[in-house]
């Protein structure tokens, strides 16, 4: 059973590749030594309806910018502080954690490239989330979503581009960014670094491309959507490995790369693992990557099934929670998403383009 422990060593990111970083490489949370508690389901009555960024109404932006702002505000060492937070990917991402509980000491824990992909960031998301409601003292509170699926969706949304809002920094803009590619630019959801220069309405066309091909081409059985068996033992597999999944390997990481500032050595922020969570976007981003995961079983079609094996099933991670107790979860309490409380808003009218 592969066990995410709770035991971190931030030394190891010195051996990390990580020379001319912008951000800091200790990722470890805090408080590492606190007993970490079993997860309980919320049990609310309202369902928190994650909106489409790019057409959120002025109450959802606004709540949104104060809970952002909020958690900015935080003490540095708080658990929820915005660097903690971002920190969170950094410590599953770059080797901090170690697979000690599974009893294989010497080899690192990384979530991606891997069917641990999915169900690590729904629970990531989850508690931040809930974490940002508690910040502005709103249990409604759900988080946006950036709907690169859908034409009027396919550039960063305007929320996060202003560096001041109202004369105020804007909490949702973030310095380490592609300057080229903020503000009315289509993005490219098969983006590797090199720009096509294509009008819009090619490249659209050929985002609704990647979209087909990420969910339903290269996505018709669990492990090509979810990635390959990643077990006890496993050493994290390198990126350009075949199990990455369809939508990880496709446009979830060329959104990655497509943000993350070209100009800097290491990409940062969203072009990097260690630091893709300092960007607001981030998390914004894969709300859509969770949707994604959503819209794919809704689809129906056969071999659109979670994964059912043992080891996937009892993979887990360690949180902290909105109200600061750690937490250990399990992939096989992230498939259901009704016990989240947490549903997407969709446009009934909207045939999904990349559909049709
Ligand atoms: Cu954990 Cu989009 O990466």
């Amino acid at each position: 059973t592969p066990d995410v422990t709770f035991t971190c060593k931030d030394a190891l990111s010195e051996a990390n590749n990580l020379t001319n970083s912008v951000r800091s490489r200790k990722c470890c949370p805090p408080n590492i030594g606190k007993k970490v508690k079993p997860f309980v389901f919320p049990n609310e009555k309202t369902v928190r309806m994650r909106w489409p960024a790019h057409q959120g109404t002025f109450e959802q932006v606004d709540k949104y910018r104060r809970a952002i702002q909020a958690m900015r505000d935080l003490p540095d060492d708080h658990p929820h502080s915005f660097n903690n937070q971002a920190k969170v990917h950094c410590a599953y991402c770059n080797g901090y954690y170690n697979q000690i509980d599974s009893g294989f000491p010497h080899i690192d824990i990384h979530i991606h490239n891997s069917w641990l992909f999915f169900p690590f960031h729904r629970w990531y998301l989850y508690f931040y989330e809930r974490i940002l409601g508690k910040l502005i003292n709103d249990p409604t509170f759900a988080l946006p979503f950036w709907k690169w699926d859908e034409p009027s969706g396919m550039r960063i949304p305007e929320i996060f581009i202003p560096e001041n809002v109202n004369g105020k920094p804007n909490p949702l803009y973030d310095v380490y960014r592609d300057a080229r590619h903020i503000k009315e630019v289509v993005i490219d959801l098969d983006y590797d670094r090199k720009d096509k220069f294509v009008p819009d309405e090619i490249q659209i066309a050929y985002n609704l491309c990647t979209i087909y091909r990420d969910l339903i081409r290269n996505g018709g059985d669990t492990i090509s959507f979810f990635g390959g068996v990643y077990i006890a033992g496993d050493s994290p597999v390198s990126n350009n490995d075949p199990s990455v999944g369809s939508v990880e390997a496709g446009s979830h990481t060329a959104v990655h790369r497509w943000v993350g500032d070209a100009t800097k050595p290491l990409f940062e922020d969203m072009g990097n693992f260690y630091s893709a969570g300092y960007d607001p976007v981030f998390y914004i981003h894969h709300v859509n990557v969770d949707r994604m995961w959503k819209l794919w079983k809704d689809l129906g079609l056969p071999g659109h099934k979670d994964p059912t094996e043992r080891d996937w099933l009892n993979a887990s991670y360690v949180f902290y929670d909105e109200n600061e107790e750690l937490v250990r979860v399990y992939n096989k309490d992230s498939v259901d998403l009704k016990k989240f409380k947490y549903d997407y808003i969709e446009n009934s009218e909207q045939v999904l383009m990349w559909q049709a």
